[in-house]
């Protein structure tokens, strides 16, 4: 990948402003993203928890191809956004679901590779976020560093700074905050 905007995230990108879509995640979480997805072990797994309009999901993908041994598992509630991915033009090692993410999460198994990006997962339930990652697993929550007040209430910044005292702290994880990465992030990696 050089620096240009891989297809897959391109045509993402339209998708997303065709459908108004403005919370996928920025460029250089995107190019994170890619860059952690192709060091994911053979026949490894990857989770996104929040599938939006398949930016993020474009940019794991664009990591990974042209390797097939790998499966990208994407959750998305709403049913509208779902079914607008879905008819996207995905590699067969996608894996596409519809449903609330704290029903799924728990039955999904083990991923090496997971990116929190649903309140469901993050701000609610991160504990079975945790738990879905597999020894040397690697989580990364994007959105990490606080905005005016005029974008997150006071209720938010509270759940988010909850979302990352718990990561930064957690007894499972070894993690950092990159705060001037994009919307700020948070990489841990399981013990
Ligand atoms: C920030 S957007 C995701 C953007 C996407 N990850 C990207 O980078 O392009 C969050 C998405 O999570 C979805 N979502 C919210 N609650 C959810 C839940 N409980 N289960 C699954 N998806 C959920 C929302 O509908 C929304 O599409």
């Amino acid at each position: 990948m050089n620096d240009e905007t891989p297809e897959p995230v391109r045509v993402a990108m339209e998708r997303a402003r065709a459908a108004g879509f403005a919370y996928s995640c920025e460029p250089a979480v995107g190019r994170l993203l890619a860059t952690l997805a192709a060091g994911v072990p053979e026949g490894g797994r990857v989770l996104e928890i929040g599938t939006g309009a398949g930016v993020g999901l474009a940019w794991l993908v664009s990591g990974l191809l042209p390797r097939a041994d790998v499966t990208v598992t994407t959750i998305e509630c709403d049913l509208g956004r779902a079914e607008l991915v879905t008819n996207g033009d995905w590699p067969g090692f996608v894996d596409l679901r519809s449903g609330d993410a704290l029903d799924l999460l728990p039955g999904l198994g083990a991923f090496d590779l997971v990116f929190a990006d649903a309140e469901a997962g993050k701000q609610v339930g991160l504990e079975l976020t945790i738990a879905a990652l597999s020894p040397r697993g690697v989580l990364v929550v994007d959105d990490m560093v606080p905005a005016p007040a005029v974008v997150w209430d006071a209720e938010f910044a509270r759940r988010q700074e909850a979302v990352r005292r718990t990561l930064l702290g957690h007894e499972r994880l070894v993690a950092v905050e990159l705060a001037g990465h994009g919307s700020g992030v948070i990489l841990a990696t399981a013990r």
